[in-house]
């Protein structure tokens, strides 16, 4: 799908992954809307990028506030052509603990948030796109794009909630893929590394420091989040990639402990 014009959608807009991407699809010619839930970021990011984007607030796991988001999105520049998920959290507990298990509220609010969220917005936004003519050669409507984890399966101590809701994206891509196949609509989801973000700026700066020196093959770094941005514009732009999660780690293989 060609870029230029298109219309986005971004979650997790304000920060990190989502932040780069709305920069780059903006640079290439889309119309991008962003959509997170930190009011002060959005607004600077609506600053840096101009008249080619608008932001809402809203939480992604809440379905009025998505219909909204993607209302806004085609009332302001006429369609929806591309989502990108990016919207996620990372709170992690061990499955028991000093005497007390997991905090349900913890596993709630990040299975809520990273996979129900990310489904909330795909229905919607499939929705939405469905209503496009079809382009080009193969009749595309629209694309939609998702964010996992190498914790998908190699989750470390902490993140059972964290882990099982990137699995459960991945798990999602392919059968939502088939679903919206006869609708010219693509489905992949990028399944990020270690990447230098507010998210990773969180751990403990010994623990980062072993990551990158211990796990992370080559180029022996963080990823940046315009190599992911860089990855959301090629998924876009090549029409026969599909159904699939793509790894973007530098090869890193997460040790046990
Ligand atoms: N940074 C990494 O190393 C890394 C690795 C693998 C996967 N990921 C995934 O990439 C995605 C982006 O992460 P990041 O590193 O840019 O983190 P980040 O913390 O910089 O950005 C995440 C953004 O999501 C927003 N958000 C949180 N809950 C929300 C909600 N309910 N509704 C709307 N927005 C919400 C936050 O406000 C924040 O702006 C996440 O899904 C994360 O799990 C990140």
């Amino acid at each position: 799908m060609d870029l230029c014009n298109k219309v986005a959608i971004v979650t997790g807009a304000a920060s990190g992954l989502g932040a780069a991407t709305c920069r780059l699809l903006a640079e290439a010619g889309a119309k991008v809307v962003g959509v997170d839930i930190d009011v002060t970021k959005l607004k600077c990011l609506e600053q840096e990028v101009g008249k080619a984007a608008i932001t809402r607030v809203a939480n992604v796991a809440d379905e009025d506030a998505v219909r909204a988001v993607i209302e806004a999105a085609v009332d302001t520049f006429g369609a929806l052509h591309i989502a990108v998920n990016c919207a996620g959290v990372v709170d992690a507990a061990k499955t028991v603990s000093k005497g007390q298990p997991f905090p349900r509220a913890t596993w709630d609010k990040v299975i809520g948030i990273n996979l129900t969220g990310t489904f909330n917005v795909i229905r919607l936004a499939a929705l939405a796109m469905m209503k496009n003519a079809p382009e080009g050669e193969s009749g595309e409507r629209g694309v939609i794009i998702n964010t996992a984890s190498g914790a998908a399966w190699q989750g470390q101590v902490g993140q059972a909630a964290y882990s099982a809701s990137k699995a459960g994206v991945m798990g999602l891509t392919l059968p939502v893929a088939r679903d919206l196949a006869e609708h010219g609509i693509r489905v992949v989801s990028i399944a990020p590394g270690m990447f230098d973000t507010a998210m990773a700026a969180a751990l403990p700066e010994k623990v980062l420091g072993s990551i990158v020196e211990r796990m992370i093959l080559y180029p022996n770094r963080m990823g940046r989040p315009a190599e992911f941005a860089g990855l959301v514009r090629h998924i876009v732009e090549n029409s026969y990639m599909n159904a699939t999660t793509i790894s973007l780690d530098g090869g890193a293989r997460i040790s046990t402990r």
